[in-house]
């Protein structure tokens, strides 16, 4: 009897086992994170594209019209001489305001799950109307831009032409939207390493991939085509020191804090991230993980751009990030991998330039 018991108890255990192998190793099939080729960028439905709309949303994108005191567009601060940034560690900002973050690259922006920094935005679509009316970021008003686009005669034909309907200010920002979604990086060597040409990386890059995907563990956060988890991480980078006293800089932040309801926005001292809008615990201090593509064109870096350089953001990495931070932990790497990992990060994830130029403004 006893024998039979613990016979029973010895395959049941058996089974056990076998069974949470089988689940561990189907998920960690799962769960393998790897970088994957671009493919072509996700389209919505509500807004196809068609060369008009590209064109049109092109110069919508260029025209200062979208500011209220007519000196801005999206292009001063997304400029395509600069790779779509500002090249700025904050961004330029409406005359006399002050601006809070650092601009983002456009470029790949189509892949992009949640857009900021923090997120607040779920399409390109719903994204354009914040910079046009952000008081320190162009300043207008959403009624007065539409009628100051319908009043000039040429757009108001394309906007029939493409949408067959009057100007609105959903349809300018669909128009800038299908013109943002052109923006995608060509050629870049990964892709073409990743479709199988083995000499798209030099042995330097090589080494740089492997420190990428293994004991950098950056593959943890910057993973498939976008070579970012759309997710949002707390790394505590620090704040930058250069506007911790800056009255314009405090005013913005606060600013931020409080249309977002955040109950002691007069007090903040410090950029809590996703933290603003959600208020959930995970999401203090956290912004979202950017893509690396194009990372070589898009300094200085991270959300307040604090990091001049590759150099800094390897270093931020390898000593385990900002202090406090539980993201993260020291990871060790020598000299060479540091400089392999860059290597790699310039080499690899630089597409061909995309040359964009200024259209004749209606
Ligand atoms: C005065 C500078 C400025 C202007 C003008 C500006 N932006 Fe930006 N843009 C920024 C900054 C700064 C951010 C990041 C802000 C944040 O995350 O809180 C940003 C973020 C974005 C993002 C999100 C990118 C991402 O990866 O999450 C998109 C898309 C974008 N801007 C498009 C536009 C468009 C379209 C216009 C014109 C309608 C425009 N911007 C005008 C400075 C500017
Ligand atoms: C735990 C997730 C995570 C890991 C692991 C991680 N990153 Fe990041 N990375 C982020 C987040 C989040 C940001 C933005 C942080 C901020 O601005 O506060 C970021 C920012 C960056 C930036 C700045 C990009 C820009 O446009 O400003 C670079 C470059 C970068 N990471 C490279 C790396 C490298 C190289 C590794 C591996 C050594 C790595 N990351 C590991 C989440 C991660």
């Amino acid at each position: 009897m006893l024998r039979k018991s613990s016979t029973i108890v010895f395959l049941s255990l058996l089974f056990f086992i076998n069974l949470l192998i089988t689940i561990e190793s189907i998920a960690a099939d799962k769960t393998k994170k790897k970088l994957e080729p671009l493919p072509l960028p996700p389209i919505p439905k509500n807004n196809p594209m068609t060369p008009e709309k590209i064109e049109l949303g092109k110069k919508l994108f260029f025209d200062r019209r979208l500011s209220g005191d007519g000196t801005t567009s999206c292009a001063s601060c997304h400029d395509p001489e600069k790779a779509f940034t500002d090249a700025s560690e904050i961004s330029l900002s409406y005359p006399t305001t002050r601006n809070f973050r650092n601009a983002p690259t456009l470029i790949n922006v189509a892949y992009a799950k949640y857009l900021f920094w923090d997120g607040r935005a779920k399409s390109l679509e719903e994204q354009a109307e914040f910079p046009i009316m952000s008081p320190f970021e162009m300043n207008q008003n959403l009624d007065f831009v539409e009628e100051e686009i319908r009043v000039v005669p040429e757009y108001r034909e394309s906007f029939k032409k493409i949408f067959g309907k009057d100007v609105n200010i959903k349809l300018i920002a669909q128009a800038i939207a299908a013109f943002e979604r052109t923006l995608i990086s060509k050629n870049a060597p990964i892709d073409r390493y990743l479709r199988g040409d083995k000499n798209a990386l030099s042995d330097e890059a090589k080494k740089g991939l492997e420190v990428f995907t293994g004991k950098g563990k950056c593959i943890e956060c910057h993973y498939g085509a976008y070579l970012s988890d759309n997710k949002f991480h707390a790394l505590h980078v620090p704040e930058n020191p250069k506007y911790a006293n800056e009255t314009k800089f405090i005013v913005t932040r606060r600013y931020v804090a409080k249309i977002n309801k955040y109950p002691d926005y007069v007090n903040v001292r410090e950029d809590l991230g996703r933290y603003f809008k959600t208020r959930e615990k995970r999401d203090y201090k956290a912004f979202k993980t950017p893509t690396l593509r194009e990372v070589a064109k898009t300094a200085p870096y991270m959300h307040n751009g604090i990091f001049k350089s590759l150099d800094e953001v390897i270093d931020f990495f390898n000593k385990g990030g900002g202090e406090g931070n539980k993201a993260l932990k020291p990871l060790n790497l020598t000299d060479y991998e540091k400089k392999a990992l860059k290597t790699f990060l310039i080499e690899a994830l630089s597409g061909e330039e995309i040359k964009i130029k200024p259209p004749d403004i209606p």
